[in-house]
Order: C-alpha cells, then sequence, then structure tokens
C-alpha cells in the first residue's frame, strides 16, 4: 500500500497502471501457478539432426569429457595439442599457476618450452594436410556492399609470406610491437598474420576509433611500426583513416618509438572500383611523411613470396589487446602463442560445430579491434580451415547481416544482443527469414533479454538452430561459458555451463564457495591455456584479479546458478541494481529491462541507479528508491511516449509485482555505447547526476547522443 501512495503522489492518479495492483490474493494466486520465469526455466534441447553429427553430441558425452578436462587438465589438453604443429616439444611441466598473490606472484603458464607458429597451423598445416589450397579461407565485403574479395587458403599464404618479408626488410623482428589501425580489409588480416609469421606481437586498434585513443595506445604498446589504409569505407563514401595516425603521432610527441606507417591503398581493393572517387591526386590527399609512409601495395611487389615461420615459444607473446574499458589508463590484455592458439581453435571447433556441413561459413560481426573478432573471425576459424566472413562496415546497417547470412550462405553466425534487438525492432512482420544454411546463431557480449534470445532462435533461427549464448571476456581469450550445439540443452538468457577446462565458482562478498543454486561474484579456480598472461607493462592490474578473492581469477561479474547448474550472467559488479518487488523478492537491472522489453514499441533500454558506490565500485544500498529507466523506442512506435511510460510502469507492477516506481523514465534516441556494443551505464549514471566529468570518452561510439540527453534530462528534473 505504502508503496501505491508513494507512486500515486509521484505520479499522479492518471498515470496509474490501468488494471490496478494485484491484490494480495490475486499474487498468492498467481504464485501458485507456474510463473513465466519457471517455464524459461524449462530447457530446450537441440534438434536431433544436430545430435547426430556434432563432436559432442549428448549431455552425458559433455558430462564425462568436462569431467576428464578438470581432474587432469594437462593430460586433456595434451591430447588436444596434439591436434596442433609443433616445432618442437614441451620442457618440463604442461602447465604450472599460481592464482594467490599472497604466496608469491601470480603467473600462468602453459607448455613452456613448446615451438610453434600459428600461421604455419592456419596456412601450411590446413593446406598440406587437409588439401585445403583451393578452398576459401576469407570473403570479405566492403561498405558498399558492392564490392567484394575471396581469398583462398593458398592466396592467403602468397599475401601473409610477402606482408611478412615486407616488415622483416623494414627491420621489424621477433618481440617488437606492431600497430595495427585501419579498416575491415583483407589486409588487415593479412598484416596481423605476417606479424604472427615473423615474432611479432600485434596490436590491432578499431579503425574508427579517435586519434586520441589511438595515441594512448600507441605510447602504451610501444609499437615501432603502424598500419594503416589511406580511408576506410563509410556510409557509401571514404573516411579519412591516415590523417588520425598522423594526428595520433603529433599527440605522442616524442613519446613514441614509431619507425615507419605502411598504408595500405583501400580505395579500389575490390573486384570493382566502385569508390567515389577522391578529389585531387590520390597521395595528395592522404598527409605523407617522406622516409616513414610506405605503400603497401608497392612495398608488397618488392619482396618475395616464401617466408620460414618464426618459431615462437607457446609463451612467447602473440598479440596485444586494449579492452573497451571505462575509465583511467589503457589496458593491454597480452595473449600468447600457443596457449591462445589451442583455446580459440578448440572453443571455435566445439562452440559453432554446425555438424556435418560440407562448406562451413562463419560469420562474426565483431570488429577486428576487439578479442571476438580477434578469436572469432580470424584465428578459430582460419585455424580450423573455415570460412570466415569479414564485413567492413556497420553490421546494424539496413538489413545486412541477414542478407549476408543469404549471399555467403552462412552455416553459423555470431552476433551481440544490441545487433539481434535491432533486426528485430527492423524486421517487421517477418516470422522466419528462411536462412536455411544456418544451424549455430550465436550470441556474445552483454546479457541478451530471453524475448530476444527467442526471437534470434525462432526468426534468425529458424527454429532449428542451436543459439550459443556465449560468456567470456578478453582477459579469458576464448568461451569460458557456453552451450554446446548438439549437447547442451538451451535456456533463454542463460550462457549455460563451463566449456571444457574451465572450473567456475561463484562467492559470497566474503570470498565463501557456495553450493547448489546461488547467486554472487563469478570466479575461476583453475587455468585454462587461453587465459591472459599479463597486462602490457602494469603487472599490479594482472595481479588486482587476483587480489579480490586470493586463489581464483575474478571476472567482475555477477551471477547466478540455478538447480542444474546453468549460470545466467547478472552483468558486472558496478551495474547492479536491486529492485524491490512484493513479498521480498528483489529483483535486479536486467529482470527489469527484460520485462521493459516486451513492449512492442521499445527497441533499447537500460536501468540505473545513481546510489552511492563502495570503493570497489560495488552499488549496495541498490536502488531502492533511486533508480532511472532510458528507453530507445522504436521507429514504429504507434504510442505517445506518456502513454508508452504509462504502460511501461504498469508492466513492471502487472508482471514483477514492482512498485517502487523509477525516480524518472528516460527517452533517448540512442543509449551510450562502446565500439564493441556495450550499453555505458557508467554514462547513464552521470546524466542522471549531470555530471560532465566523462572520463575516457573515446570509447564512445555513439558520442553525438550525449550531448542532447544530458539536456532532455536536465529540462526533466
Ligand atoms: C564482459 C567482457 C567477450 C568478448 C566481447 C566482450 C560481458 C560477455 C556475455 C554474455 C552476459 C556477457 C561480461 C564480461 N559479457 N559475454 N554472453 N552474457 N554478459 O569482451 O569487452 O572484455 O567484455 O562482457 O560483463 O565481463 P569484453
Amino acid at each position: 500500500q505504502k508503496a501505491e501512495d508513494k507512486l500515486k503522489s509521484q505520479l499522479g492518479e492518471e498515470h496509474l497502471p490501468k488494471q490496478g495492483f494485484p491484490s494480495e490474493e490475486e499474487y498468492e494466486q498467481k504464485q501458485g501457478c507456474p510463473s513465466e520465469q519457471d517455464q524459461e526455466d524449462l530447457p530446450i534441447s537441440p534438434s536431433a539432426e544436430m545430435s547426430l553429427t556434432t563432436h559432442v553430441s549428448s549431455m552425458d558425452d559433455y558430462n564425462s569429457t568436462y569431467r576428464r578436462s578438470i581432474e587432469d587438465p594437462g593430460e586433456f589438453w595434451r591430447e588436444i595439442s596434439e591436434e596442433f604443429h609443433w616445432e618442437t616439444g614441451p620442457k618440463g611441466k604442461f602447465v604450472e599457476h599460481n592464482f594467490d598473490p599472497n604466496v608469491g606472484d601470480v603467473f600462468v603458464r602453459w607448455m613452456p618450452g613448446a615451438t610453434t607458429n600459428i600461421t604455419y597451423n592456419l596456412l601450411e598445416k590446413n593446406i598440406r594436410e587437409k588439401c585445403l589450397g583451393s578452398s576459401t579461407a576469407l570473403q570479405w565485403q566492403g561498405d558498399d556492399d558492392v564490392e567484394t574479395r575471396e581469398v583462398t587458403y593458398d592466396h592467403l599464404k602468397t599475401l601473409v609470406c610477402r606482408a611478412a618479408n615486407m616488415l622483416k626488410a623494414k627491420g621489424i623482428r621477433r618481440g617488437d610491437r606492431v600497430m595495427i589501425y585501419m579498416p575491415q580489409t583483407i589486409e588487415q588480416v593479412v598484416a596481423m598474420l605476417a606479424c604472427a609469421r615473423v615474432g611479432a606481437v600485434h596490436c590491432v586498434v578499431y579503425g574508427g576509433a579517435t586519434a586520441e585513443y589511438l595515441a594512448d595506445r600507441v605510447k602504451d604498446s610501444k609499437c615501432t611500426a603502424i598500419i594503416t589504409a589511406d580511408f576506410a569505407g563509410k556510409d557509401g563514401g571514404r573516411q579519412p583513416v591516415k590523417t588520425e595516425v598522423d594526428r595520433a603521432l603529433k599527440l605522442c610527441g616524442r613519446e613514441h618509438f614509431v619507425r615507419f606507417c605502411v598504408v595500405v591503398r583501400r580505395v579500389g581493393v575490390g573486384d570493382q572500383d566502385t569508390w567515389p572517387k577522391a578529389t585531387g591526386s590520390q597521395e595528395s590527399s592522404v598527409p605523407w611523411c617522406d622516409g616513414r609512409d610506405y605503400w603497401w601495395q608497392e612495398e608488397m611487389e618488392r619482396v618475395d613470396d616464401e617466408c620460414e615461420p618464426e618459431w615462437m615459444d607457446a609463451e612467447d607473446p602473440l598479440l596485444i589487446l586494449y579492452t573497451s574499458g571505462s575509465t583511467g589508463s589503457p589496458k593491454g590484455v597480452i595473449h600468447t602463442v600457443g596457449g591462445y592458439m589451442m583455446y580459440a581453435a578448440t572453443t571455435f571447433k566445439y562452440v559453432f560445430d554446425c555438424g556435418n556441413v560440407t562448406n562451413k561459413v562463419h560469420f562474426c560481426t565483431a570488429d577486428l579491434g576487439w578479442v571476438t573478432g580477434q578469436s572469432y573471425v580470424v584465428y578459430g576459424p582460419l585455424l580450423n580451415g573455415v570460412t570466415t566472413v569479414l564485413l567492413e562496415g556497420d553490421p546494424l546497417k539496413a538489413n545486412r547481416i541477414v542478407s549476408m547470412v543469404r549471399r555467403y550462405s552462412v552455416t553459423s553466425l555470431y552476433t551481440t544482443p544490441t545487433a539481434i534487438r535491432h533486426m528485430k525492432a527492423t524486421s517487421g512482420s517477418e516470422a522466419n527469414y528462411k536462412l536455411d544454411t544456418l544451424r549455430v546463431v550465436g550470441t556474445v557480449g552483454e546479457p541478451i533479454a530471453t524475448s530476444t534470445w527467442r526471437w534470434y532462435r525462432s526468426t534468425i533461427g529458424g527454429d532449428h538452430c542451436s543459439v550459443v549464448d556465449t560468456y567470456w571476456q578478453t582477459e579469458t581469450g576464448g568461451h569460458v561459458m557456453t552451450p554446446l550445439p548438439g549437447a547442451t540443452p538451451m535456456k533463454p538468457g542463460s550462457a549455460t555451463l563451463p566449456f571444457f577446462g574451465v572450473e567456475p565458482a561463484v562467492l559470497t562478498d566474503d570470498g565463501t564457495e557456495m553450493v547448489g543454486p546461488c547467486e554472487g561474484h563469478l570466479v575461476f579456480k583453475s587455468p585454462w591455456p587461453g587465459m591472459m598472461r599479463g597486462i602490457n607493462g602494469k603487472p599490479e592490474k594482472f595481479t588486482s584479479y587476483f587480489q579480490q578473492f586470493p586463489g581464483y581469477y575474478y571476472t567482475g561479474d555477477r551471477c547466478r546458478r540455478d538447480g542444474d547448474g546453468y549460470y545466467r550472467i547478472l552483468g558486472r559488479r558496478e551495474d547492479r541494481v536491486s529492485i524491490p518487488g512484493a513479498m521480498g523478492q528483489v529483483f535486479n537491472q536486467l529482470d527489469v529491462e527484460a520485462t521493459l522489453l516486451q513492449h512492442p514499441d521499445v527497441e533499447d533500454v537500460a536501468v540505473v541507479t545513481t546510489d552511492p558506490t563502495d570503493d570497489t565500485g560495488e552499488c549496495h544500498s541498490g536502488g531502492y528508491d533511486n533508480w532511472y529507466i532510458f528507453v530507445t523506442l522504436r521507429q514504429t512506435a504507434c504510442l505517445h511516449a506518456q502513454t508508452i511510460f504509462t504502460n511501461l510502469r504498469e508492466m513492471l507492477a502487472t508482471s514483477l509485482h514492482v512498485f517502487t516506481p523509477p525516480s524518472h523514465i528516460h527517452c533517448a534516441s540512442e543509449l551510450p555505447r562502446t565500439w564493441s556494443d556495450k550499453v555505458l551505464r557508467r554514462l547513464l549514471r552521470k546524466v542522471v547526476l549531470n555530471d560532465l566529468d566523462l572520463g575516457d570518452f573515446h570509447v564512445v561510439a555513439n558520442l553525438k547522443s550525449l550531448p542532447k540527453l544530458f539536456r532532455q534530462c536536465r529540462d526533466m528534473q
């Protein structure tokens, strides 16, 4: 009653739910019948057809393999390591680690002393042993949807060897760091692989990032070379890229070691040069520094097309990737040659397992500047000899994902909840796209609402695909929690069970491991080959992952484990909002968001609180009186915003029995998101507080939406 009065006084009578609040009796009746939540917990079995041919075909199969991987991880991964080429075998222990900073330095080592080269494994091994030379490795599509280009494994090998020779000729040696900052193109992949071929560490920064963002990473990585492009294809035109590099190097001042830049001429790299012509001569429209800058295409002509791989130690660094991060200085996550290779390849093999499909075509919409692109556009698919689809532009444009799945007969698709929600919002009444080639559809990056999950499975996945909700992080190198197609019964919105060799635990605030169904902090107890080995130049930041709960790798995420042992990720600890429902139930931001997303006019929603957080960033009081809803309405919304808000309040009251009204519902034309599609809740909090101290805002992809959001919120308050 108190909540109802409060709601009345805040909103006025006319905004109250039309149906009124359920009475205690009605509420109890509702408790008696299976709620939607219960139904959602009923697992959905993978299609029988899939189970016939996937690597892991049943839960018995999964359980026994998983048990083996935990009981003797060394032996488990030693067997898997036999699927790869090692020039020399490991010396000493197969795996060693310490996760407890109180005992000594934290470290992880897999197969130290063994030598290999990741490019030998994805080129020579596929070409010689699996006879894949003439099959397509890369299938590229430009931003205009017209330019396309296909590269076979044989051709890729030639390109990689040439580029490797070019780097060598310019003095790049093993251990050097090379920055790659360019649009998503074939050359971008070739540049990465060329670095790996010669033992240089590649560091890909998202090609749309600002010069400031790039400059910070040039300084942090101490890279000696930059591989870039003149332009990127964008919105039917061209966007200058090299200009940003020059600006970044200027910003670095004396604080950089960059000796040379190789510039890919992006204009007309496809089969047709359909690009609008640049005004003036090409060279003159690109800032140039003689003696430092070289054209990629010219240099590639000068070198040989054979290049022996550099044999690297399994524990040598392969790549540095900067996390999408929020505040403070850049955090360069280091992954290694051996462990990362085994893990990216093995997770790809099992998680995107399409059964006995002859031509496997994988389409992951992520940019190569994020770990998703590194592991599941490049290394995972190529190590498995699969065709990987590479898109230059924004995957959200028009109905591009669907048309590309059709155009390239994609068998596995991997994208984000944001892209899925967007497809859903723009799909009209289409109930099933009949994308018959698809077998597995995946999601990553944020928790996915059950309604979005169901739409993805039925409309994109044609009701027969396995949906893999993959939970992982830049730091984990590859999937750590995920269903396996053909084996794991799925639950909408659940990342289900750990991958082989991954040992999760759920801890209370004081670090006690819980058993059975529970909710708390998600940690891992033991190492897997793909986990990061360090943070570039900042050992204390690496240790900090193990300090909160000594002996465990702490993800920073909260999760809920159910009676079947399935894990549901609840988001970052600092984003936590608790909202009380009737009868002592407490809901979190995701429960509320999932409910509101069911409104037909709502495309996107985020719930935040401005309650104070403690020094670990966790909000303890929860959003009891102080929580805010941000909604983005669909363009096709039929109702007036105020009416929709009334509906939303009504939905909270009737579906969740949440009677503590939000302090405000804000209508946003867009929610601020990172380049990797994550909603920036930290900025939404700033919007509510009208705090213009935004921290590192170069991570915001849609920066333009922010001033408007600030203005709107100020006007409301
Ligand atoms: C954070 C890691 C993993 C590659 C892309 C992002 C969140 C990731 C899921 C998922 C719920 C997820 C977590 C995690 N996250 N996948 N399936 N369900 N949340 O990499 O930028 O390092 O972000 O993304 O909060 O910690 P990242």
